[in-house]
């Protein structure tokens, strides 16, 4: 059985010692729950794709403690110490060229001579970090082509059973409940995103002085490959989906947005940030119904870029 436990300096410490023996915590972000490893351990690594059932060409996030932490992994350079100072610690992961001598196993970005980094603004996640003394290595703590948890007991449901997680670091609900955001940078070193999510794109473009570019697929490269995100089917629910639905059919579970609509709503005040914190959440409650569900229109400016995203995807 796989046991949640409470944070307190004990289970933080009891966690970073699990992860030195190659074991796998999973622990709480700002976004989504995560399944970690010591980022240079790479049996530790390979444990992680096995139980998550996940391919193994789908690269993984290194999570720092702070962006001294990543200039050791990566390549920075000025644009990129803008864009970190200004949203790390924070839900933003940034692609980059990795330094031949840093000690993070080469099985978190196979065949890629980059790695994707990020310091989550969770006071959790970064204890662990600094108490590890290295870099941990996360994807989101779900099972391949199931929802991201956006609570402990989520994990928990997903990996039942499962021998190589020793426990499950309990945040409580996550404040954002959407993965980080994805950029990083194409061969004339122009920013580029991957995957939408907790900051949005205007944000980014606000700091950095230029225009975001939209990763395309001009079919010379394996999408998939480069970043998985990109996947047209990512999640999908086990029952069937509907989007951007004003009048549900009767044998529907709707679930509304705004104030026109009735529970279960993403967001009576029709707040988007409220919106992306309920979704997984309120998704994962009514799939197990076994009803068809279907969702009312959610604008698409700000994290309803985000959402939508991942509603697409998830109907695909
Ligand atoms: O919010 C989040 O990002 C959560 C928490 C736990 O940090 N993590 C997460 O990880 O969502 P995951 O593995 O589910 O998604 C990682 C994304 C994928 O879309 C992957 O393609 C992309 O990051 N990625 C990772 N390394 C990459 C690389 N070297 N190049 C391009 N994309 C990369
Ligand atoms: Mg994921």
């Amino acid at each position: 059985m796989v046991k949640i436990k409470k944070i307190n300096n004990d289970s933080i410490s009891l966690a970073s010692k699990e992860m030195l023996k190659g074991n796998l915590i999973a622990f709480p972000t700002e976004t989504v729950y995560g399944l970690g490893a010591d980022a240079t351990n790479d049996k530790a690594i390979a444990k992680i794709f096995s139980n998550k059932n996940r391919p193994s060409f789908n690269p993984l996030i290194v999570h720092v403690s702070s962006s001294d932490e990543a200039e050791k992994i990566s390549l920075f350079n000025k644009k990129v110490e803008k864009i970190t100072n200004s949203f790390w610690p924070g839900p933003l992961t940034i692609v980059l060229e990795r330094k031949k001598e840093c000690k993070i196993s080469l099985l978190v970005s196979p065949g890629l001579n980059t790695v994707a980094l990020r310091q989550p603004n969770n006071k959790i996640a970064l204890d662990l970090i600094k108490n590890l003394n290295s870099p941990i290595a996360a994807p989101s703590a779900n099972k391949f082509g199931f929802l991201s948890p956006t609570l402990a007991k989520h994990v928990k449901k997903q990996f039942e059973g499962h021998n190589d997680i020793s426990f499950i670091l309990d945040g409580g609900k996550t404040s954002i409940g959407i993965e980080s955001t994805v950029i990083g940078f194409d061969k004339e070193n122009n920013l580029v995103i991957y995957r939408h999510g907790g900051i949005t794109k205007e944000e980014i473009e606000d700091i950095a002085g230029e225009k975001i570019i939209e990763f395309i697929d001009d079919g010379s490269i394996d999408k998939s490959k480069i970043s998985p995100g990109m996947i047209k089917k990512h999640y999908a629910p086990k029952v069937p989906l509907r989007i951007n639905i004003l009048k549900p059919q009767k044998n529907e579970t709707f679930i509304g947005f705004g104030p026109n609509y009735n529970e279960p709503n993403l967001s009576k005040g029709g707040d988007l940030d409220e919106a992306a914190a309920n979704l997984f959440l309120l998704l994962e409650k009514y799939e197990n119904t076994g009803k068809p569900i279907s969702i009312a229109p959610i604008p698409n400016i700000g994290i309803g870029v985000a959402i939508n995203d991942r509603l697409k995807r998830a109907t695909y």
